[in-house]
């Protein structure tokens, strides 16, 4: 038999990109190709890139560069660019970067394997970017991955945005929304816990948008798919992201009241927090919405551990705009955020006029995020004396100790074995930092009577 064919995945961007990373990975399994750490070994590389901020989609030109050396030593080796920036720029890629042999979009990647056999066959490269009428998810091979799988995995629900913020490239990338059928999601769901998974992160640009047929052929939202996966045997956690505040619909702040299963967190990204600059992103809602909404949530999940995104510097955000957001968020109180320098995107409709200056949009994001590292830090430290279920994942740094998962996703060191991956140990916590917390197995409580 031929030897296996080789192939090396990278990734950037959104958990998404993770996700669609590992079908890729399935569907070119099915095609003879194994995965391999080791670039200079494979002979085919993907490139899962992201087209969010510039800085993403520069890395993928400057990784390209980094293999030219490689194709030289090697003419068999074929490169692909899939994701968000084979979406946006398509042809483009192929005219900067002429090593490139297969540009395919997120929306087309069921048919890479195809794709990267025409351009071995004809030695022409190949682009795909269309949004096929088919569902790519129907054309995907499901086998089973060689090794056991990490005890949290993945899971697209939802795809494609149609909000159209005015800074964002993601409903040019990724399309129009598009949610799965109840069904499949609970079948793709039992088909990872029988693969030993235990934690399922319910992914879509929107997905608390997400609206599918149910198999009682009525359509159904979040949180009914939620009650209906906490019934899958094995299934001890469920978490989704990421959330638009205009899709929290009471069924699903009610899942969190009720559902144990769902994980207390929520990923409700707010941008800022002025309602003029709020209006000029198209985000369709006030600060004061949001605050109000939290608040809702808070009340039917009182230690939701809540995170957030925020942009600093987006056209015409003034000092007091941006402080607007500084009091948002003392307001909320944020366990964990992510934020970001605007950066403008070609397309975009925020990309014109009003630019604010490198200097005050760095400024800003530097104060925006001392303050919320010291957010993170005092939640973290709040847990200090408490004893938490935690998900057993990975090995740490340290012989003998693994890194899990709070319910809060905060990461958890530990002493144990590997053997523990994918259980959930009582863990007392003995000390907290900005990033992580650490502590170890409860003793189990001495049988009385
Ligand atoms: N679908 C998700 C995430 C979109 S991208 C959502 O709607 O929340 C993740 C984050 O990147 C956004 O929430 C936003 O904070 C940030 N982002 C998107 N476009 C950006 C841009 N042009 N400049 C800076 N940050 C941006
Ligand atoms: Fe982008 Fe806004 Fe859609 Fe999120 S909701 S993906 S930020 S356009
Ligand atoms: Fe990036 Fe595309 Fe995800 S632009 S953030 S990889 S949806």
């Amino acid at each position: 038999m031929a030897e296996p064919r080789k192939l090396y995945i990278r990734t950037y961007g959104c958990q998404m990109n993770v996700y669609d990373s590992e079908r890729m990975g399935t569907a070119l399994a099915a095609d003879g190709y194994e995965q391999t750490d080791r670039p200079e070994d494979a002979d085919l590389i993907v490139l899962n890139t992201c087209h969010i901020r510039e800085k993403a989609a520069e890395k993928v030109y400057s990784e390209l560069g980094r293999l030219r050396p490689l194709k030289s030593a090697r003419p068999g080796l074929k490169v692909a660019v899939a994701g968000c920036v084979a979406q946006a720029e398509g042809a483009e890629i192929l005219a900067r970067a002429p090593l490139v042999d297969v540009v395919v979009g997120p929306q087309a990647y069921h048919r890479l394997p195809g794709l990267v056999g025409r351009a071995r066959e004809t030695g022409e490269a190949q682009l795909d970017t269309e949004f096929p009428a088919e569902d790519k998810f129907d054309h995907l091979p499901v086998g089973a991955p060689a090794r056991r799988r990490a005890p949290a995995a993945f899971l697209t629900v939802q795809e494609g945005c149609d909000k159209f913020c005015a800074f964002c490239v993601v409903p040019y990338t990724r399309g129009a929304e598009v949610s799965r059928p109840a069904a499949r999601v609970l079948e793709e769901a039992r088909r990872l816990v029988a693969q030993g998974v235990v934690e399922i992160t319910l992914l879509g640009q929107n997905v608390n948008a997400w609206h599918g047929e149910g198999p009682d052929g009525r359509e159904w939202g979040l949180g009914r798919l939620i009650r209906a996966l906490a019934d899958v045997e094995g299934l001890a956690r469920i978490r989704y992201t990421t959330s638009h505040p205009n899709d929290m619909e009471d069924g699903l702040i009610a899942a969190h009241a009720e559902v144990p299963a769902l994980m207390p967190y929520l990923h409700l990204p707010v941008q800022s927090g002025s309602d003029r600059v709020l209006k000029a992103m198209n985000r369709k809602h006030t600060a004061e919405s949001y605050v109000r909404l939290i608040e809702r949530i808070r009340a039917a999940r009182p230690d939701i551990a809540i995170s957030g995104d925020f942009i600093t510097g987006f056209p015409g955000e003034t000092e007091a705009e941006f402080e607007a957001t500084m009091d948002l968020v003392r307001e909320v109180g944020y366990a964990q955020a992510y934020s970001f320098k605007y950066s403008p995107r070609p397309g975009t409709p925020a990309a014109g006029a009003g630019q604010v200056p490198e200097d005050a949009k760095a400024d800003r994001l530097a104060r925006l995020q001392s303050l919320l590292s010291e957010q993170q830090s005092a939640f973290n430290a709040a847990t200090v004396g408490r004893t938490l279920p935690v998900l057993v994942e990975k090995p740490g740094r340290h012989a003998g100790q693994m890194v899990g998962r709070s319910p809060y996703l905060q990461a958890v060191h530990m002493p144990a074995s590997p053997a523990d991956s994918g259980r959930i140990l009582p863990i007392r916590i003995a000390a907290a930092s900005q990033n992580s917390l650490s502590g170890a197995p409860e003793p189990a409580p001495a049988e009385t009577g």
